[in-house]
């Protein structure tokens, strides 16, 4: 057979070691830098893996840490906002709280108060209490039938000098639009 097709033998034969086309193969070792980055992956995976299993350091881990720190801010902050309105009579501030109520409040409550879309503030009717902190608590988180939360856009102060003003609008009996649905929660479905 070999002598019959001499050219094939010829693809056999290793007469110069590895010489294929012109491509030659050469049997050097493998370099240095190759097997020491090769072993320095393996060092950083026997200490990463463990690192990042067993200990909370991961991107989760910071989050979860931010989280925390801004929920102790947040606590810190409503920790120290005023239980009672620091502007309760003071004239200046329910001047300027008149504006921010007819700005920010009448369009929904109407200017006196009596209701339109949200419900009558002058009724003897409360839903989520008109205590100090109760009153806060609607008007810088707002209520989930409706009521928008101001407490970014107004801030304390504001959200204070308006309720200032809130008070002193004159009461009545008179359910107000909306007032009927608007007595105790419990009384809600
Ligand atoms: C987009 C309309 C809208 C605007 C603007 C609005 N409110 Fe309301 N408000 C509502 C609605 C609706 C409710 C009822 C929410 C509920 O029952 O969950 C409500 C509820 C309230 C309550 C709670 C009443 C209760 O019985 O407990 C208060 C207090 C209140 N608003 C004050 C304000 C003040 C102060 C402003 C301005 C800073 C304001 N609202 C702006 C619609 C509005």
């Amino acid at each position: 057979m070999s002598s019959e097709h001499p050219e094939e033998i010829v693809e056999y034969e290793r007469a110069d070691g590895a010489d294929r086309d012109g491509i030659v193969e050469e049997d050097n070792p493998i370099p240095l830098w190759f097997n020491v980055t090769f072993a320095a992956t393996i060092v950083f995976g026997v200490i990463y893996i463990p690192y990042y299993v067993l200990t909370d350091w991961s991107s989760r881990g910071q989050w979860e840490a931010e989280v925390a720190a801004a929920q102790a801010q947040i606590e810190q902050v409503r920790a120290e906002l005023p239980t009672t309105n620091p502007f309760r009579g003071d004239a200046t501030a329910i001047a300027e709280g008149k504006g921010l109520w007819d700005t920010t409040c009448a369009a929904c409550h109407k200017p006196d108060g009596t209701g339109l879309v949200g419900p009558s503030v002058v009724d003897p009717y409360w839903k989520y209490g008109d205590d100090d902190p109760a009153l806060f608590e609607t008007v810088s988180a707002g209520r989930p039938l409706g009521m928008p939360p101001w407490g970014t856009q107004l801030g304390a102060t504001k959200i204070w000098k308006t309720l200032a003003y809130m008070e002193t609008l004159p009461k009545t009996d008179e359910p107000g639009i909306g007032s009927p649905d608007h007595q105790p929660a419990a009384a809600i479905p």
